[in-house]
């Protein structure tokens, strides 16, 4: 054994290899596919920004950019931070590049926060995720909320529900927070004992609140729902309706605040009832009207939603859905006792011919590497000894099946594994 230091992945990270990867590219595959028969093209930026992006996008004061942003200085003296999340980056670069509106974008990012690790919630995790800017349209929140839900559908979720509520726009709101502020002050003694102390520098927040001292005095109090003006609710409700048209279920959830300053209207959040209420929302977004302007950009209208790739796959295990994402079966593994090139040709032309391949290395014993061969998957093994050598043949022995072998010519070789493999 070496005495040299071995490292692990950083404390709420993790790393994802085979097997299990299979079933992330699948699943990041399943959605750039629904994203594009939505109209959405791929965006790829900067996993790191300047720190005022998040600063001004998601707010100086949110939990997240207060208290768990990675932030760091450059070489050169840059504040710069690591993305906390996605949407503020989309559009940063929104305002920098002016494309044409609407602007569909999707993406699949790592996002980092100094959480306290636990099942579910990591430091670095990983967001699929839309974003449209450039129309108000209720008919876009639609789009949006319902790729979510057909996306859940498509991975075999069933446990999901979507709760769905409006922050209003900065008018309606700063009215409904006043009104919330002066209930709140005339109960202060009932609060939790965290919000006791700090109540009055953002009531919002205490919505949001899980503790049952809180639930208590909140869900007696005004509710956000009933004081959007008059074109909020109009909004709303088209939102509402246009989901119920097409047979999405929602829930009005008058208590859902979410934890970033950039929302306005539609604000929602999709739980799975499989997961425990710690990690349960498995995707959740909304309008973000101002956060353009916010950046420095033309006033422009945004929606979106990010969903959780880790909490997804943890809501399919929970529901007991073992139908595979992605099935990364090897079609052939390649045996050979000569120790020429035609094991290194052979691989190369039916990797040509659109096989999946692997073979045995180091020039191993006919028995050493049938074992690899055994435990690599793969449907057939493909035998290269001196005695095939001899009579330019190739045996393919059934790894699967009855392990019966049979031996083709070169020539017949593609076909034969064609009709095998998709027998
Ligand atoms: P968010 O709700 O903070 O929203 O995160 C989106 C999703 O990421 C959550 O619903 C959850 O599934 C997953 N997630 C968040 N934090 C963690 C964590 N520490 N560990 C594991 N999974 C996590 C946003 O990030 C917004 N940018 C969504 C959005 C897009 N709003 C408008 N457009």
């Amino acid at each position: 054994m070496s005495d040299t230091p071995t490292f692990s992945a950083p404390i709420g990270t993790r790393d994802v290899i085979g097997p299990e990867s299979a079933q992330w590219e699948g699943l990041v595959s399943l959605f750039a596919t629904l994203a594009h028969r939505y109209g959405f093209s791929l965006i790829l930026s900067p996993l790191f920004e300047d720190v005022g992006v998040f600063h001004r996008g998601i707010g100086e004061e949110s939990e997240v950019a207060s208290k768990e942003m990675y932030v760091f200085e450059d070489r050169s003296g840059r504040r710069l931070a690591l993305r906390p999340e996605g949407t503020a980056s989309v559009v940063r670069a929104f305002v920098q590049h002016h494309p044409l509106t609407p602007f569909k974008a999707w993406y699949i990012t790592p996002a980092f926060r100094y959480e306290r690790p636990q099942a579910g919630r990591y430091r670095q995790h990983h967001q699929v995720g839309v974003e449209a800017l450039g129309t108000d349209d209720p008919a876009v929140d639609v789009e949006v909320i319902s790729l979510a839900a057909r996306f859940y559908g498509a991975l075999g979720l069933r446990r999901v529900r979507l709760l769905i509520n409006s922050m209003g726009h900065d008018e309606c709101r700063s009215a409904y927070v006043n009104r919330l502020g002066e209930y709140l002050a005339s109960h202060v003694a009932d609060l939790c004992d965290e919000h006791r102390e700090v109540w009055s520098k953002n009531p919002l927040r205490l919505l949001d609140c899980k503790k049952d001292a809180c639930v208590a005095v909140t869900s007696e109090g005004p509710m956000l729902i009933d004081h959007v003006c008059e074109d909020c609710r109009t909004h709303f409700v088209a939102v509402t309706e246009g989901l119920a048209a097409i047979g999405v279920e929602s829930e009005l959830a008058p208590r859902l605040v979410r934890g970033f300053d950039y929302y306005t209207r539609t604000t929602f959040e999709f739980v799975s009832d499989a997961l425990g209420t710690a990690q349960n929302a498995i995707g959740g977004g909304g309008r973000y009207d101002k956060l353009a302007e916010q950046l420095g950009g033309d006033p422009t209208s945004g929606i979106g939603f990010g969903s959780g790739v880790e909490r997804l796959l943890l809501a399919r295990a929970a529901e007991g859905i073992e139908t595979p994402l992605l099935e990364r079966g090897l079609d052939v593994f390649v045996v050979d006792t000569t120790g020429h090139d035609r094991a290194t040709v052979l691989v190369d032309t039916l990797r040509g011919a659109g096989f999946s391949v692997d073979r045995a290395y180091d020039q191993r014993s006919m028995k050493a590497q049938m074992k690899v061969a055994d435990r690599s998957g793969a449907a057939l093994a493909l035998i290269l000894g001196p005695r095939e050598d001899e009579v330019g043949e190739i045996s393919i022995r059934d790894l699967r099946g009855e392990g019966g072998q049979q031996n083709v010519t070169l020539t017949d070789l593609v076909a034969e594994l064609t009709r095998r493999l998709s027998q």
